[in-house]
């Protein structure tokens, strides 16, 4: 991917890094309406996604908001009106089963509100880098709803049954260090430089074989809709996989010849 795209409600950028690939960064857009995802900007960051995904120079990829929100749910003013035959018929959340299938590492970079679907968005990526300032709420059912785009099975995976309960159930926000120590938030800082903290993880998680951080995104994504058993032999496998790369030749004759190796994705 030379040349970014152009998009209306995201702004796509990539991040050069020394130590390795890029990190291709998707900025959401919306400011007026705090980055609510309506159906153009989640078919925008889908497209981004695949892109980013699918280009050789990109090793990570981040998603973020602006200061004040990540994203504050689903567009409400475009949900408002649908009758439950509109909702099925245009089944406007099939496109988060697309955002489960991209193979390189997401991180979510969060400050401000996120909120509903936009809580969703940042569990749906597979880590979640917070500024102090982040609020995390699953508001839906104060519209009368319940969270659609997996947040009731996501954050009962990730905080627990009962946590989760009272979350969904209240429909209140929770500040980012609550979450932290919940367990939804691998970093947390301070708002000033949690964007720099992102990248630089980002970064260097780009510096890793990518064939190596797919596969292992993939076994661990498994724990979740697998027996202990299953999930076991489905690392094993990925692990004896990774005996074909070159890869894994580069990375074990480097470290025998104590020298840096020199990852070629293949
Ligand atoms: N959809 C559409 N517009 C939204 C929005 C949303 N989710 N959230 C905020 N906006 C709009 C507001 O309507 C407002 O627009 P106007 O200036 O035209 O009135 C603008 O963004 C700024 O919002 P506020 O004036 O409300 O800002 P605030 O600082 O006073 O409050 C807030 C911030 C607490 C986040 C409040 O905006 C809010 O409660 N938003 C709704 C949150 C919510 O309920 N999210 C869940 C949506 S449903 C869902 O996500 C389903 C799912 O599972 C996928």
């Amino acid at each position: 991917m030379s040349e970014l795209p152009a998009y209306k409600t995201i702004i796509v950028t990539k991040i050069d890094n020394s130590a390795g690939l890029k990190v291709g960064q998707i900025q959401f857009n919306r400011p007026d309406v705090l980055n609510a995802l309506n159906i153009e900007l989640m078919g925008e960051l889908l497209d981004a996604l695949q892109k980013f995904d699918k280009d050789g120079e990109t090793g990570c990829i981040i998603i973020t908001g602006s200061a004040k929100a990540f994203a504050a749910g689903a567009d409400i003013k475009e949900m408002a009106t649908q009758s439950a035959i509109d909702m099925h018929i245009r089944d406007q959340f099939a496109v988060w089963d697309k955002i489960r299938k991209i193979k390189k590492p997401v991180i979510a970079a969060v400050s401000g509100f996120a909120l509903g679907g936009g809580c969703e968005l940042s569990m749906a990526c597979d880590m979640i880098v917070a500024a102090e300032s982040a609020k995390f709420g699953q508001p839906e059912i104060k519209l009368g709803v319940i969270p659609g785009a997996g947040g009731t099975q996501r954050l009962t995976r990730a905080i627990g049954k009962a946590r989760a309960m009272e979350m969904i159930l209240t429909g209140r926000m929770y500040s980012a260090r609550e979450m932290y120590e919940a367990g939804l938030v691998s970093r947390l800082a301070d708002d000033e430089v949690f964007i720099e903290e992102a990248v630089a993880l980002a970064k260097e998680i780009a510096s890793m074989p990518p064939i190596a951080l797919q596969m292992a995104k993939d076994s661990i994504l498994k724990a979740f809709d697998t027996t202990i058993e299953g999930g076991l032999e489905y690392e094993r496998k990925a692990f004896y996989l990774l005996f074909a790369s070159e890869d894994m030749k580069e990375g074990m004759g480097a470290f025998v010849e104590k020298r840096k190796p020199k990852w070629k994705g293949k």
